[in-house]
């Protein structure tokens, strides 16, 4: 826990930052089982923003994972800590104008409560709601077959829980990664016309 800190306003605003880069800020925040194809979605949208000219950047929970949150396990207490800094950086990321797309499991409603509150009405959630037979099946990694024979424990989906988002802004289900591309598109679209 930090004292003594003062919080120093930067003469430079949010809205200054939107201005010089042609784009407001905001967070897509992808969640859903390991193999639901968050972050292959995640980085297909950030490929096509990216060639409209938009300013994007990809939060990524295996990449994360490898630097900013090597030091966390996948206890529900380190899971909770990974969201909490993801969270913040997407919060510093919006703040600078940027479009961000996080792709993290964040299997806990708690978890994804928290993000929210946040990043108040920057927070999208996007449930990429792909039924855990058809994640076994794909299981791009291998982990899946790993942990139904005991060999990763408290995995997401077999072990460990996954708590079904019941206010998400979009669900995408039964698309195609080209389908939900232009279905975020869409509602990126519609979120900038509504502010
Ligand atoms: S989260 O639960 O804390 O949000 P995060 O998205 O960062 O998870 O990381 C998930 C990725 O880590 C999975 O896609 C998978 O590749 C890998 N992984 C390794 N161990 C586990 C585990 N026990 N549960 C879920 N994913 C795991």
């Amino acid at each position: 826990m930090s004292t003594n800190i003062t919080k120093h306003n930067f003469t430079v605003s949010r809205q200054r930052r939107e201005q010089v880069n042609g784009q407001k800020g905001t967070v897509l925040w992808f969640t859903g089982l390991s193999g639901s194809g968050k972050s292959t979605i995640a980085n297909a949208l950030d490929d096509q923003l990216n060639k409209l000219g938009r300013k994007t950047y990809l939060l990524d929970g295996d990449n994360i994972r490898m630097g900013l949150n090597k030091d966390l396990s996948f206890s529900p207490e380190d899971r909770k800590e990974n969201i909490r800094r993801i969270s913040e950086v997407a919060k510093l990321f919006v703040d600078s104008g940027t479009i961000v797309l996080t792709a993290f499991i964040s299997p806990y409603i708690a978890d994804r409560q928290a993000a929210r509150e946040l990043l108040g009405d920057d927070f999208n959630e996007v449930f990429v709601d792909t039924d855990i037979k058809e994640c076994i099946k794909r299981d791009p990694k291998g982990l899946y077959k790993k942990a139904l024979a005991g060999e990763i424990k408290g995995f997401t989906g077999i072990d460990a829980p996954y708590e079904i988002p019941a206010n998400a802004e979009i669900t995408i289900k039964g698309l195609s990664i080209s389908e939900s591309v232009e279905y975020l598109l869409k509602y990126i679209i519609w979120l900038y016309d509504k502010r």
